[in-house]
């Protein structure tokens, strides 16, 4: 049928292609420290960054922006120690395009083993018009002047062009190419207010491989918020469309309805490996590190969140469990373990049936047979139509009060 024969030429292109070419890299550069801490109520401490820092550089992360150095005494230092600590992946500060906030993140990175500034620019009509009060001619000259002055400090000068999701492409490309000419090694395209589409990302990151010169010498960059729901799609869209650098977030968190999230980009890439593209995420760090930074900002998970959600793995109607226990496939898309779930749970609810039951059942001792089961699923149902969930402890009760004779 239809489903095999997807199946089969998934598995014929994946054996043939990971044979013939190695994946691509695709840089993942987390912003939980800078976009991230954005959030209203976030607000954390040198102390508290460190130790999220450090385990950002655990889980493989490329790139870690750690602040905004120029914001506050207390941004700059934080973004000193991290770069004193991180020994893997490259620290990064951001600026605008102004000389002291260049100079001022320099000084709080130059002691960091890899270190890159984030320098850039508006570069919608709206955001010259209505921010700048300026043209495109003087924002381009800003730009140019401002990836400059950074590449005086340090060899690596990621260049943002903000709200570049709502730039004209023509002048997006004109801009890359001058800032190429400048020394900037990646090219940040973010879509700043979330706008985008994710064909329409994707073209555009398209138009800027095929039109900017120079364009081999430095990376692209995706930049997602999620104010539509697309932070996601869209990142996906731009590598697949020739990005090799996603910017993202533990959980998604971030400015208004967040930042791409990490662990859903990662996941994304490893469960489609036809795409040829991977990372160097660790991934059964990320359940953990979702929880430690959801606990350091008091900023809860929701139950539903795609990879690390608490029902990301938790099967709760009866046609799902059944299928789940008789081979873990047939409803889950991705090994729990990968992701640092030791497994997938079978929630007991009234909308369970008898092999959600047995396999409960046996998880705290008791070994039913079909005649058993079927009398104790009666006395389950009503108490599960009184609770919301069944958990352990009920189960010893229903079975005590079943009218059956049971050894556990
Ligand atoms: O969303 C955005 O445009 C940003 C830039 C400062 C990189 O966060
Ligand atoms: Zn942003």
């Amino acid at each position: 049928g239809f489903f095999g024969k997807k199946q089969g030429y998934l598995r014929t292109f994946h054996r043939k292609s990971s044979k013939i070419m190695s994946k691509d890299k695709v840089q993942i550069f987390d912003t939980t420290l800078r976009d991230g801490e954005q959030v209203p109520g976030c607000k954390l401490d040198t102390k508290q960054k460190l130790v999220i820092a450090e385990r950002l550089d655990e889980l493989g992360v490329d790139v870690i922006e750690a602040g905004f150095p120029i914001s506050s005494p207390g941004d700059f230092q934080s973004v000193h120690e991290i770069a004193k600590l991180v020994k893997n992946a490259t620290v990064c500060g951001l600026t605008r395009s102004v000389k002291k906030d260049i100079e001022v993140a320099a000084e709080a990175i130059k002691v960091a083993k890899k270190p890159r500034i984030h320098t850039g620019i508006g570069t919608s009509d709206s955001h010259i018009k209505f921010k700048f009060n300026s043209n495109r001619e003087d924002i381009l000259e800003r730009a140019v002047a401002a990836v400059k002055y950074a590449k005086s400090f340090v060899e690596d000068v990621e260049f943002y062009a903000e709200d570049a999701g709502r730039t004209d492409n023509d002048y997006l490309a004109r801009v890359c190419e001058a800032v190429i000419k400048a020394g900037a090694t990646v090219l940040n395209i973010p879509d700043t207010t979330g706008y985008c589409l994710p064909e329409e990302y994707g073209a555009k990151m398209k138009y800027l491989k095929e039109n900017v010169k120079g364009i081999d010498k430095a990376i692209l960059s995706c930049h997602c918020h999620n104010d539509l729901g697309l932070a996601t799609a869209n990142s996906i869209s731009g590598v697949i469309n020739g990005a090799r650098q996603i910017e993202c977030t533990i959980n998604g968190i971030g400015e208004r309805a967040g930042n791409t999230s990490l662990e859903e980009v990662v996941m994304i890439l490893k469960q489609h490996p036809y795409l040829n593209l991977d990372t160097n995420i660790n991934t059964r760090l990320l359940y953990d590190t979702s929880r430690m930074v959801s606990e350091k900002m008091g900023m809860p998970v929701q139950p539903n969140k795609a990879i690390v959600g608490t029902n990301a793995f938790a099967h709760s109607s009866g046609i799902h469990q059944d299928g789940v226990i008789k081979k873990r496939e047939t409803y889950e898309i991705i090994d729990p373990k990968d992701v640092g779930v030791s497994e997938s749970s079978i929630v007991l609810t009234a909308r369970s049936g008898r092999a959600a039951l047995a396999y409960r059942a046996k998880k705290v001792g008791y070994e039913l047979t079909k005649l058993q089961l079927d009398a104790v699923y009666e006395n389950f149902l009503r108490f599960a139509d009184r609770k919301k969930e069944i958990v352990d402890e009920d189960i010893h009760e229903i079975l005590e009060t079943s009218k059956i004779d049971i050894k556990s």
